[in-house]
């Protein structure tokens, strides 16, 4: 999805990392409690340090709940955390990405058109009233207002587990999306196999499945995958493995089902940070994951050897748009009475994925 992010004056681009470091002070100094920063785990750390509370995705949705006094909350995230944020807090509350052009490349991997008409699809063939849609958090506003009035709910990668187990205590059926990955290895976890799950690609006639797969299939799957996470691969747990036969590895549920079969542990951002903090001194662990979370954890564990499960770089291109030049610009902004790259989600849509986002937090 295109979002124009507005060019940046020169003040802000040509200013040296000590000046932008010396305004970003004085900025939230100045704004004092009317401001939040909140910063995911993949942010560089160069903006992370500014973040006030840092957590994964749905840690950070549920502090801007929680936050419903504070003015201003600058989202150091991608464009759906912001999204989800706004629906989350009240009217009077601004949430601000510092560049609109933070997406993130897996949720628009599935629209508002293409979910419509795989639900007008699926209509065609079973009892829709019997499924229940799930969005991963990863997904628009719209999806989520989608899943709300059809009955459905919002997951994270924490909590996906649970969300489905609630699904099909209510439904037969779940179409999942946009991530493959996170819907398939849930399912596995759940001990479901493989045939109950199968993947829906948006770009072909029924999801590329035939009436008597859909209606015996359990998990349809949506063909969405990110693009940092899909890169790990079965080959470099073998090789870490060779290298350090004691080692541990940890991975994201994003990552494919081969690479979670093969892993030790696999777990939310927040659940890693949790397990790598435990591990005991001289521990040897390849994480999977984002690699500016992976290069904190390895600053934040002297004691420890946290090396990448991809010994080349994966970062998250969308999340590292977030830089200290845009955060000076929008708190500067801000401290004179601007409000820039505001996300505001239509009250309609809002209305809707609330109801989805607030459904996962009473279940989980
Ligand atoms: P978490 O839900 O673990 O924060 O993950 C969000 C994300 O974008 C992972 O790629
Ligand atoms: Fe999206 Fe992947 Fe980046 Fe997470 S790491 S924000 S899923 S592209």
């Amino acid at each position: 999805m295109l979002r124009l992010q507005t060019p940046l004056p020169d003040s802000y681009t040509l200013a040296t990392p000590e000046e932008l470091a010396a305004r970003i002070t004085a900025a939230r100094e100045t704004l004092g409690g009317d401001l939040l920063i909140l910063g995911h785990h993949y942010q560089r750390p160069e903006v992370i340090r500014w973040a006030d509370l840092r957590g994964d995705s749905f840690k950070l949705a549920q502090w801007a709940a929680e936050h419903d006094k504070t003015k201003y909350i600058v989202f150091c995230g991608v464009h759906f955390m912001a999204e989800s944020a706004d629906v989350l807090t009240t009217d009077e509350q601004a949430i601000i990405l510092p560049d609109l052009n933070a997406g993130c490349s897996m949720a628009d991997m599935a629209n508002i058109d293409q979910v419509e008409e795989a639900w007008a699809e699926l209509a065609r063939v079973v009892d829709v009233e019997r499924v229940v849609p799930i969005t991963y958090m990863n997904s628009s506003a719209a999806l989520k207002a989608f899943v709300g009035q059809h009955g459905g709910a919002v997951c994270t990668s924490s909590n996906a587990e649970a969300i489905l187990s609630w699904a099909l205590g209510k439904g037969d059926k779940v179409l999942f999306f946009p991530d493959q990955h996170l819907g398939r290895n849930t399912a596995f976890k759940m001990g479901f196999n493989s045939d109950s799950m199968n993947v829906w690609n948006p770009q072909r006639d029924t999801g590329g499945l035939d009436d008597a797969t859909i209606k015996s299939t359990t998990f349809l799957l949506w063909k969405g995958h990110c693009t940092v996470h899909q890169r790990f691969n079965p080959e470099h747990i073998a090789k870490f493995k060779s290298q350090y036969p004691e080692g541990e590895v940890i991975v994201h549920p994003e990552c494919s089902h081969e690479v979670v079969e093969q892993a030790d542990r696999t777990g939310s951002t927040e659940r890693i940070l949790e397990w790598v903090t435990a591990a005991d001194p001289g521990s040897v662990i390849a994480v999977g994951t984002e690699i500016h979370m992976v290069a904190r954890l390895a600053e934040e564990n002297p004691d420890k050897t946290i090396i990448s499960l991809d010994p080349l770089i994966c970062p998250c291109a969308t999340m590292f748009r977030i830089d200290e030049p845009h955060l000076a610009w929008v708190l500067e902004n801000l401290v004179n009475g601007n409000v820039v790259n505001q996300i505001t989600v239509d009250p309609e849509i809002s209305k809707w994925a609330s109801i989805a986002l607030e459904r996962m937090l009473e279940i989980t």
